[in-house]
Order: C-alpha cells, then structure tokens, then sequence
C-alpha cells in the first residue's frame, strides 16, 4: 500500500503544532499501525530527520499507552482494540490518514503524538486501592462469598487499561468512564465497602480538579473503549456518590 499521512508534529508543550504531511510506501495489510509508524521513522532516520515521537509499550492492548486519534476516532475506525492492535488491512491503497493525539485540557501534548495522561494516575491515587491487613491475621480473598454476577461486573470493570480514548472521544472531555470503572471494580465487591463512600469521594473530586469535562451521556466514550467498559458503570458511580454525600 502507499499511504499519505498528515500527521501532527510539536515540538513540546509549549510550542504550537501543525500537520505535517508524509509519503510511505511498502505498507503490508498484516502491518500494525504501529509497525506502518516505525517503517516511517526509520525512513526519517535514514534522511536525518527527526522521528516523530508517539507512545507504546506492551503492543498487545494491555498497557494502555498507545493512545493516538486516528481518522478522528480514538485507536481508530476498529472497535474494541487499541492503535497497537489495529491492522493496515483496514485501510487501502492510496488512502489519506489524519494521525492526531488524544485532545483534551487534561491531557497535555509532551511531543508530537504523545500525551501527558498523568491526571489518571493522580486519580487512581485518590482512591483505587483497598486497605488489608497483612500483620499475619490475613483472610485468604476466596474465603469471602461474592455473588457471581457481581464478581463478573467487578472483572469487567477492572479490565479499563486507562487508555483514555473516552476522554478523546468525549466532546466535553470527561472522564467519567475510567474514573467509574475504577471505583466500580471495588464498588461491587465486600473487600471494597469499608472505603466505599471515602474511595468515591475522593475519586469524583480529582477528576474534576484535573479539569476533565462533564459527562452529558452521549455514550461516545463506550463505543470508543477498547475494552468495552460499559455506562453503567457511570450509573453506578453516581448512585456511589449520591449515597456518600448524603453520609456527609
Ligand atoms: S474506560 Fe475504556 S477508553 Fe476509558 S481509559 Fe478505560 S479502557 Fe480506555
Ligand atoms: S502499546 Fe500497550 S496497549 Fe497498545
């Protein structure tokens, strides 16, 4: 395949950015969009230009890092996959890619392509832990009976890799899926209630603090989850913080 990229270069966070258009030719179907990037850069390299700078890891749709805006969707036009795990075979010859990085407030361009998603982890911190006692009186965790579909919707909530597509695919910019997801994974399990109404709190209040926009449910955000972490976990977080303000 020969392809035309526009793809969008910044020097740092303080610098303006621009599309920069690119040629690639020798592009397989079988290609990760990621490898279709490295026979990019390698080609920069070889002219004494410089690469363009893009975030991964793992490549296998586990660490969540490989956050690009594709076509104007998150992880582009496939669903529930990451930019890792989207194949060229969906593009074809002679095509045009927009290749942007995730926008929002809350997620700051470092360089080109990458982006600043600390304010998930300053979250997490907030709340998304437990806390055990491991002074030697510890309770095994299968010693706890836990109902079958509450152990399901705990899983499935745990399965968001904080990639933070939804917060590019919202138009407000929220961040209330991931921020759901994880109070949801200990929401519906007994080891979680002891911190529930502490842990919701304190989640909720970050999120804002980290500027992420509010939810208005237009349900962008599920769509465009790699991980097809559902709204109702936003239900549940309300009714979490619903009951936990009345506590007071
Ligand atoms: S909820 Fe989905 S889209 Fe949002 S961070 Fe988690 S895995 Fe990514
Ligand atoms: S590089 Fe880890 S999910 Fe894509």
């Amino acid at each position: 395949m020969n392809l035309t990229l526009k793809i969008w270069r910044q020097k740092d966070a303080k610098s303006k950015g621009k599309m920069v258009d690119y040629q690639i030719s020798g592009i397989e179907g079988d290609m990760s969009f990621l490898e279709m990037l490295d026979v990019l850069n390698e080609d920069l390299i070889a002219k004494g230009e410089e690469p363009v700078v893009f975030d991964h890891d793992c490549r296998e749709g586990i660490c969540g890092s490989c956050s690009l805006q594709i076509n104007g969707e998150p992880h582009g036009p496939d669903r529930l996959i990451t930019t890792c795990q989207l194949h060229m075979r969906m593009f074809n010859d002679g095509d045009t890619i927009y290749i942007e990085p995730f926008r929002a407030k809350a997620f700051p361009v470092i360089k080109d392509l990458m982006v600043d998603r600390s304010a998930f982890d300053r979250i997490q911190h907030a709340g998304g832990y437990i806390s055990v006692n491991t002074s030697g009186n510890t309770i095994d965790a299968n010693a706890i009976p836990v109902n079958k579909e509450n152990a399901d919707d705990a899983f499935a909530a745990a399965t968001c890799i904080g990639c933070g597509a939804c917060v590019a695919a919202c138009k407000n910019a929220s961040a209330m899926l991931f921020t759901s997801a994880k109070v949801s994974q200990f929401a519906l399990l007994p080891q979680g209630q002891v911190e529930a109404s502490e842990r919701v709190l304190a989640m909720v209040n970050q999120m804002d603090e980290e500027g992420f926009g509010n939810c208005t449910n237009t349900g962008a955000c599920e769509i465009e989850c790699p991980k097809g972490i559902s709204l109702e976990n936003i239900a549940r977080m309300n009714r979490e913080y619903l009951s936990a303000s009345l506590k007071g």
